[in-house]
């Protein structure tokens, strides 16, 4: 029997309980894996409270990354012992995902722990790192580079924002971060943050062209801020979005991008090929400044998913969580 939290619909009502599954309660194909961490991301958050429909399949545990140590496989990918992390494709959506303490996963999902990193940080990392991490490469893979300018970052004290200023930074690169919370103007520079740009300045209706403030853009949060963005990003610059944090929607003219030459990248960190996610993981490896890693993230237990994942999507929780599955 191990621990793991599942989410039903009861009569309609959405249901997150703390129970005892056993093997056979799961998949049984692909690698099973004894997880030792998950972590916390916004869309994990829908699912276990059921405020989004992120859920396509219940009863279901929640959870859509982990790490933790390989127990069986039929892959000659993967060895009993293998440390192993998975990121996105169906895990916690409709496929039973990190949290509990043992997951079945297709062998494609995985890659072998990188180099460098431990499980937990790796987790620490997660979807969040990996989304990150792959704005940045858009950034310099568009001639985005330090030299360039300063380059924004929307939602900077949520998960994906701070972990991107803190790469940003490590890289070379002059930050801007823009926050809601004035408390968390210290810890935004502590990660490396330039200057902190209060969320206010960024709400403002924007003219389709402002003055060119920004080199590049890794917007989390969407609506008015990314239509702000776009019109203050310079002449050949990059914006990438991957969040809604704020809003689903999107303001904007043909001006940025007929006029300035600027292009909008969608990130979507779910279903990357298996080369772009090794290529990620050897970057994040090589680039995070793990003392900074460990300042950003939060630990919690299994028990504590459901509190913390109101105050997440109220706005409550500053950096990463960390979830510890091993007791
Ligand atoms: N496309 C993908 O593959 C992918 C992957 C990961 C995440 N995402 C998305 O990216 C977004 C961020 O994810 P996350 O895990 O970093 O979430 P998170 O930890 O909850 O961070 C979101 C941050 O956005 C800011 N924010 C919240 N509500 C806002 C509002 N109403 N207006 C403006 N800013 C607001 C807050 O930062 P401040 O307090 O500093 O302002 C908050 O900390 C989410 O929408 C998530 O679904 C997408």
């Amino acid at each position: 029997m191990f621990k793991a939290l599942l989410v039903s619909q009861v009569d309609g009502a959405h249901t997150a309980e703390l129970v005892q599954l056993k093997d056979s309660d799961l998949s049984g194909e692909g690698v099973l894996v004894q997880v030792d961490y998950s972590g916390l991301n916004y869309k994990d958050a829908l699912a276990v409270t059921g405020q989004g429909k992120i859920v396509r399949k219940f009863p279901l545990v929640p959870g859509v990354d982990f790490s933790g140590t390989v127990l069986q496989s039929s892959s000659p990918d993967y060895c009993e012992g293998d440390a192993v992390v998975s990121t996105g494709w169906e895990a916690g959506v409709s496929h039973f995902g990190g949290y509990a303490q043992r997951a079945w996963v297709p062998a494609d999902w995985l890659v072998k722990l990188p180099v460098g990193l431990t499980l937990q940080q790796a987790m620490a990392l997660g979807t969040a790192g990996v989304t990150a991490m792959l704005s940045i490469l858009e950034l310099e893979e568009g001639h985005v580079l330090p030299s360039s300018g300063p380059v924004v970052v929307t939602g900077a004290s949520g998960g994906v924002g701070s972990i991107a200023v803190a790469l940003l930074s490590a890289l070379g690169y002059h930050v801007a971060a823009v926050t809601g919370r004035q408390e968390n103007h210290d810890y935004l520079r502590k990660l490396g943050a330039t200057e902190v740009v209060p969320r206010e300045d960024m709400a403002a209706l924007a003219r389709p062209l402002e003055s060119q403030k920004w080199a590049g853009a890794i917007d989390c949060v969407g609506g008015s801020a990314l239509s702000r963005i776009l019109a203050e990003t310079a002449e050949g610059g990059v914006v990438t979005c991957c969040g809604l944090a704020a809003s689903p929607q999107l303001s904007t003219t043909l001006m940025p991008f007929i006029l300035r030459g600027l292009r909008l990248v969608g990130i979507e960190s779910v279903r990357q090929p298996k080369q772009r996610r090794l290529h990620v993981w050897k970057r994040l490896a090589e680039t995070m400044p793990l003392s900074l890693l460990d300042s950003l993230t939060e630990t919690i237990a299994l028990e504590s998913l459901t509190e913390c994942s109101r105050k997440l999507l109220s706005g409550g929780v500053t950096g990463r969580v960390l979830v510890d599955l091993r007791s």
